[in-house]
């Protein structure tokens, strides 16, 4: 069972797991967490009200991509449906759905902001 450790304040245990960081545009708005045993992004935003879009939640429209800005190496490998799309998208190696990514149970900082996609349409291909 997850446990969460203080949502918002990030001070709680944070050097054993990891602590996950939404940014926002307005700075008041950036959410974080501190969760332990790992487990999906899309249930931090979630339970964080991150500032992150989600449409399909099932990797086939884009919404929710994210650049990672740190602690890439605390999420494990693209599944193959997000890998497609990513790849779909021409994002860079940074970028990651947050419907999609797992993250690991290891100290650390995973820092995050959704891109500004515009909507699903606009996150597919521009050319
Ligand atoms: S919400 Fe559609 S790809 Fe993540």
């Amino acid at each position: 069972m997850r446990q969460w450790l203080r949502p918002r304040t990030g001070l709680a245990r944070h050097g054993s797991v990891p602590k996950i960081i939404f940014e926002a545009n307005r700075p008041e708005r950036t959410k974080e967490a501190t969760v332990e045993g790992g487990g999906e992004l899309v249930d931090v935003a979630d339970e964080v009200l991150a500032q992150v879009p989600f449409s399909c939640r099932s990797a086939t429209c884009g919404t929710c991509i994210c650049r990672v800005i740190e602690g890439a190496d605390l999420l494990e490998e693209p599944n193959e449906d997000e890998a497609e799309l990513l790849g779909l998208m021409g994002s860079g190696g940074d970028h990651r759905l947050c419907c999609q990514a797992r993250f690991r149970d290891a100290p650390g900082v995973i820092r995050l902001k959704a891109l500004d996609t515009g909507g699903p349409q606009a996150a597919v291909g521009d050319d």
